[in-house]
């Protein structure tokens, strides 16, 4: 349970901070690169990066957050950086659990967990099961994610179903299919932001993101702040969000 110093939910829902902001953080190699460092010590900055911005999100109302952590294309890369990556996710989990459980984080995972080593789904499962009851703020943490793989498992599931004969074809419709993504109980992000100037998805939360407000920043990952968020947020502000309709609302 929140304690009483913490806003309600309510109180969040009345405030001008789009409820669920989503990040691409982007731009840790380059970060390094520009300082002649490893990539690694991008990646390791850019943990510190994510610190800031889970307290900041918690400070400014936020109620749900979702990160881009590891995407299913990632395993391209090098094994090593690959290695490097997941070595810091351990780390994240093992040494900051316990103080985003105090500030009333619950954490989500999302994305494929099969065929993860089992000792990083363990830490994720931990994760997830300590951290449950809390409601301040929903951290989604996408890891191994890729929105089109997401949107195969749900029509798999389906597909299953129907299969089955527990389903009729003619009654899956866009909103069926999204209570099969991985996190259904989850509004879809009123804003996107990628840092280190690129201007693109990379396959994140394509289908959440139809009505997503996006905004691109320049910056690379490392360097992104609680400021930063603030500015984010307030280019969000300025956005007129129509829905497909004529009368501009905010919020999702
Ligand atoms: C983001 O930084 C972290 C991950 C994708 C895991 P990058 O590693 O993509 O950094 P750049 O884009 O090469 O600079
Ligand atoms: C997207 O960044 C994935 C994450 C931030 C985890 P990438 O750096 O992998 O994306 P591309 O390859 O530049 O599109
Ligand atoms: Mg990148």
């Amino acid at each position: 349970m929140p304690d009483a110093a913490q806003p309600a939910a309510d109180e969040k829902v009345r405030s001008e901070s789009p409820l669920h902001v989503a990040i691409i953080m982007d731009g840790n190699g380059r970060w390094a690169a520009a300082r002649g460092l490893p990539r690694a010590e991008g990646h390791r900055r850019g943990v510190e990066a994510l610190r800031r911005v889970v307290r900041a999100a918690n400070e400014l109302g936020i109620l749900h957050l979702t990160i881009f952590s590891f995407s299913s294309e990632n395993w391209s890369r090098p094994a090593s950086e690959i290695g490097d990556l997941f070595g810091l996710l351990r780390r994240f989990i093992r040494n900051d659990l316990a103080t985003l459980h105090r500030d009333g984080v619950r954490v989500r995972v999302i994305g494929e967990r099969e065929g993860l080593e089992p000792d990083i789904c363990a830490l994720l499962g931990e994760a997830e099961e300590l951290t449950r009851a809390n409601t301040r703020l929903n951290l989604v943490v996408a890891f191994n994610y890729g929105s089109r793989q997401e949107i195969a498992r749900a029509a798999q599931r389906l597909a299953r179903e129907a299969a089955q004969g527990q389903r009729d074809p003619a009654s899956i419709d866009a909103d069926t299919l999204g209570r099969y993504l991985d996190a259904p109980d989850i509004p879809d992000p009123d804003l996107i932001i990628r840092t280190s100037g690129e201007q693109r998805l990379s396959n994140f939360l394509m289908w959440q993101a139809a009505y997503s407000e996006l905004v691109f920043v320049p910056m690379h990952w490392p360097d992104f702040d609680k400021a930063a968020l603030e500015s984010a947020i307030a280019e969000y502000s300025t956005r007129e969000r129509r829905f497909g309709g004529l009368v501009a609302k905010t919020g999702s």
